[in-house]
C-alpha cells in the first residue's frame, strides 16, 4: 500500500472538527435532559451521603455496647436505602443516556440526508456512518458512566475528607502526602491515556470507512484479486487501534498501583500513628475504624475520576464529529427574496443562461447557455468529461452555479421555495442508474409512492420490463439485491427509466439511459423516450448516434462550453466538432 495514499485517505477520516467543542457544548447537549439528570443526581448524591453515614454507625457499633443492636439495625436499613437510591438513580441516568443517544441520532439522520451534496463529496460513507454509531456511543458512555462516577466520586471524596478532618485532623494531615504522591503519578499518565484513546478511536473510524469501501465494491475487489491487499489495509487500521488500545491499557495499569500506593501508604501511616494515639488514649478505637473507612472512601473513587477525565475527552471529540454534521449547511431554500413568478407553460422547460460552475479546480462549465423547449426531445452530446452530467447536477440543484442563471419553466431555480420544489418538477436517471435494495415494486414507485397498479403495469410494459417480471416467481415483489445486484445492467437501466417516467415530470433528464442495452431494446426504449418527450421535455445525454439523430435539437458541449446547437443535419453541415464526434460513432 502506498503510504501517501493511506495518509490522504486517513486525513479524510481523521479530519478534526472545524470548531473546537468544549465542555460547554456537552452541558448544552445535556441541558434538555436536566429534569431527569437532576433527579438521578439527587438520588446518586443521597446514596453517596448515606454511604458516608456507614463509618459513623460502625464507630457507634464498635464503641457503644448498649446501642450495638440498634446501630447494626440502622446500618442494615442504611444499606437498603442506599441500594435503592443508587439503583433508581442509575436507572434514571441510563434512561437519560439512551434519550441523549436517540436525540443525537434523530438529529443526525435528517441532517445527513438533507446536507448539501458537497458534504457527501467531502466525507466517506463509512466515516459518516461511524459518527452515527461509534461517536454517539462514546457520548452515551460519558453520560451513563462518566456522570454517575463523577457525581458519586466527587461527593464521596469531599464528604469522606470532611469526615476525616472532623474525626482527627492531625491524622488527616498525615495522609495528605502519600495521596498527593499517588495523584501526581496518575496525572503524569493521564495525558498519555487521552492521546492513545483518541488514536484508537480514529483508527476505528478509518477501519469502518475502509471496510465500507471494500464491501461496497466487493466484485471489483475480487475481480482484481485484491482481497489480500484490502484485508491488509483494513487490518492495518485494526492493528493501529490495537496498538493504541494496548497503550491505554499499559498506562491505565499504572493508575491502580499508583492509587494503591496512595491507599496503602496512607493506611500504613494511619495504622501506625493512629495505633499509637489509641494506645495513649488521645483517640478511640471506634474513631480509628471510622477514620480508616473514610480513608478508603476517599482513595477508591479517585481512580474512577481519573478514568472519567479521559472518557470526557473522548466524548468531546465525538461530539465535535457529530456537530460537524449537524451544523453542516443544509440545502438552501430561496436565495432571491422576490415572490415566485408563476411558471409559464410557453417558457422553455429548462434554460441555462451563461452558467459557469467549478467543483473547486478549473471550470466544469463556463458560460454555458442553451434552452430545452417544452414537449421536445433534446440531446446533450460531448466527449467524456465535457460537463454533461454536471449540467444535470446543476438543473437538480445538487450544486449552485458560481455564475449565470438556470430557469425551469421560465422561473430561476433559486426563486423556487426549496431545492425539493425544483426536483418535484424534474425526474433524473443518473449515469450509474442506481437501484436501491428492496423489491422491484418499491424501486419503481420510489418517486411516486401513490402510483396505481395500472400505472405501474403500463410503465413496466413501455420500458420492456414485462418479460423479466413474468419470469420472476414473485414478480414485482422480487428483491433486487444490494444496489440491484440481482439485476442485469440493462435491467437496472430500465428500472431507473421506469421510475423516472412514472413520476410524470415536466422535465425528464436521462444520463446515458440506454448505454447498457442491446440494439433491439435500445431502439425500443428510444422510441419510448421519444414518445414520452411529447408530454414532457426530455434532455438525454447520449453517445449513440442512433439516439442522437432522433433528437429535435442537439446541444454540443466541449470542455464546459456550448460549441453548437441545432439539428443533426445542421450540425453535420456546419459544426466541425460535431462532425468529428458524429463520425467517430
Ligand atoms: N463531484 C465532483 N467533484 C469534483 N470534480 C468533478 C465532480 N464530478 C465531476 N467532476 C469533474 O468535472 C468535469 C465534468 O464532469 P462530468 O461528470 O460533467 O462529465 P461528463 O460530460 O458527464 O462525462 P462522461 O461522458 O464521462 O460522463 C470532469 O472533469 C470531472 O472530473
Ligand atoms: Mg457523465
Amino acid at each position: 500500500m502506498n503510504p501517501k495514499t493511506a495518509e490522504s485517505v486517513d486525513s479524510a477520516v481523521l479530519e478534526p472538527p472545524r470548531e473546537k467543542v468544549g465542555v460547554a457544548a456537552l452541558v448544552r447537549l445535556l441541558g434538555a435532559h436536566r429534569g431527569a439528570l437532576a433527579w438521578s443526581s439527587v438520588l446518586t448524591i443521597t446514596a453517596s451521603l448515606l454511604r458516608l453515614a456507614v463509618p459513623l454507625l460502625a464507630m457507634r457499633a464498635v464503641e457503644n455496647q448498649d446501642g450495638r443492636v440498634a446501630a447494626i439495625v440502622a446500618l442494615a436499613a442504611l444499606f437498603a436505602l442506599q441500594a435503592g437510591a443508587s439503583s433508581v438513580g442509575a436507572y434514571l441516568l441510563q434512561r437519560t443516556s439512551e434519550s441523549v443517544v436517540l436525540r443525537l441520532r434523530r438529529a443526525l439522520v435528517p441532517r445527513l440526508l438533507s446536507a448539501r451534496v458537497r458534504l457527501h463529496d467531502e466525507h466517506r460513507v463509512g466515516d459518516l456512518l461511524s459518527r452515527a454509531t461509534t461517536d454517539v456511543g462514546a457520548i452515551r458512555e460519558v453520560v451513563m458512566r462518566g456522570l454517575v462516577d463523577l457525581l458519586t466520586g466527587t461527593v464521596t471524596i469531599i464528604g469522606a475528607m470532611a469526615l476525616m478532618i472532623w474525626l482527627d485532623w492531625r491524622l488527616f494531615l498525615l495522609t495528605v502526602l502519600p495521596v498527593t504522591i499517588g495523584v501526581a503519578l496518575v496525572f503524569t499518565v493521564l495525558a498519555g491515556i487521552r492521546a492513545a484513546a483518541l488514536r484508537a478511536q480514529a483508527s476505528l473510524g478509518a477501519f469502518a470507512a475502509d471496510m465500507e469501501r471494500a464491501l461496497s465494491a466487493i466484485r471489483t475487489v475480487k475481480a482484481n484479486n485484491a482481497e489480500p491487499r484490502e484485508a491488509k489495509r483494513i487490518g492495518g487500521h485494526a492493528d493501529d487501534s490495537y496498538t493504541a488500545g494496548v497503550r491505554v491499557a499499559k498506562l491505565e495499569s499504572l493508575v491502580t498501583p499508583a492509587m494503591e500506593l496512595a491507599a496503602n501508604g496512607s493506611m500504613l501511616v494511619v495504622v501506625l500513628v493512629g495505633g499509637m494515639r489509641v494506645a495513649d488514649g488521645s483517640t478511640s478505637l471506634g474513631q480509628l475504624v471510622a477514620f480508616l473507612m473514610a480513608l478508603m472512601y476517599t482513595v477508591m473513587p479517585l481512580a474512577g475520576i481519573f478514568g472519567i477525565a479521559s472518557m470526557v475527552q473522548k466524548g468531546l471529540a465525538s461530539l465535535g464529529r457529530i456537530q460537524e454534521v449537524v451544523s453542516a449547511p443544509a440545502e438552501s431554500g430561496r436565495t432571491a427574496p422576490a415572490a415566485v413568478p408563476e411558471p409559464a407553460a410557453t417558457a422553455p422547460a429548462l434554460e441555462f443562461r451563461n452558467v459557469s460552475f467549478s467543483y473547486g479546480r478549473g471550470l466544469a462549465l463556463s458560460g454555458a447557455s442553451f434552452q430545452v423547449e417544452a414537449g421536445t426531445f433534446t440531446a446533450l452530446v460531448g466527449l467524456s468529461g465535457a460537463g454533461k452530467s454536471t449540467v444535470f447536477s446543476l438543473a437538480e440543484r445538487f450544486y449552485e452555479p458560481q455564475d449565470g442563471e438556470i430557469l425551469i419553466n421560465g422561473v430561476p431555480v433559486d426563486r423556487f421555495p426549496s431545492p425539493q420544489a425544483v426536483r418535484s418538477r424534474t425526474a433524473l436517471v443518473e449515469q450509474s442508474c442506481p437501484v436501491l435494495h428492496g423489491t422491484l415494486r418499491e424501486n419503481l414507485v420510489y418517486g411516486r409512492p401513490d402510483a396505481t397498479d395500472e400505472e405501474i403495469a403500463d410503465v413496466v410494459h413501455r420500458v420492456r420490463l414485462d418479460g423479466l417480471i413474468a419470469k420472476l416467481p414473485r414478480g414485482l415483489d422480487t428483491l433486487v439485491g444490494d444496489h440491484g445486484s440481482a439485476l442485469s445492467g440493462g435491467e437496472r437501466q430500465r428500472v431507473a427509466i421506469a421510475r423516472a417516467v412514472l413520476r410524470r415530470p415536466g422535465l425528464l433528464l436521462l444520463d446515458e439511459p440506454t448505454s447498457a442495452l442491446d440494439p433491439v431494446n435500445e431502439a425500443a426504449l428510444s422510441a419510448v423516450i421519444k414518445e414520452v418527450s411529447t408530454s414532457c421535455a426530455t434532455l438525454v445525454i447520449a453517445h449513440r448516434i442512433s439516439t442522437i439523430r432522433q433528437a429535435e435539437k442537439i446541444i454540443v458541449l466541449d470542455a464546459g462550453k456550448v460549441v453548437g446547437v441545432g439539428s443533426h443535419d445542421d450540425l453535420v453541415r456546419d459544426n466541425t466538432f460535431y462532425q468529428a464526434l458524429a463520425l467517430s460513432r
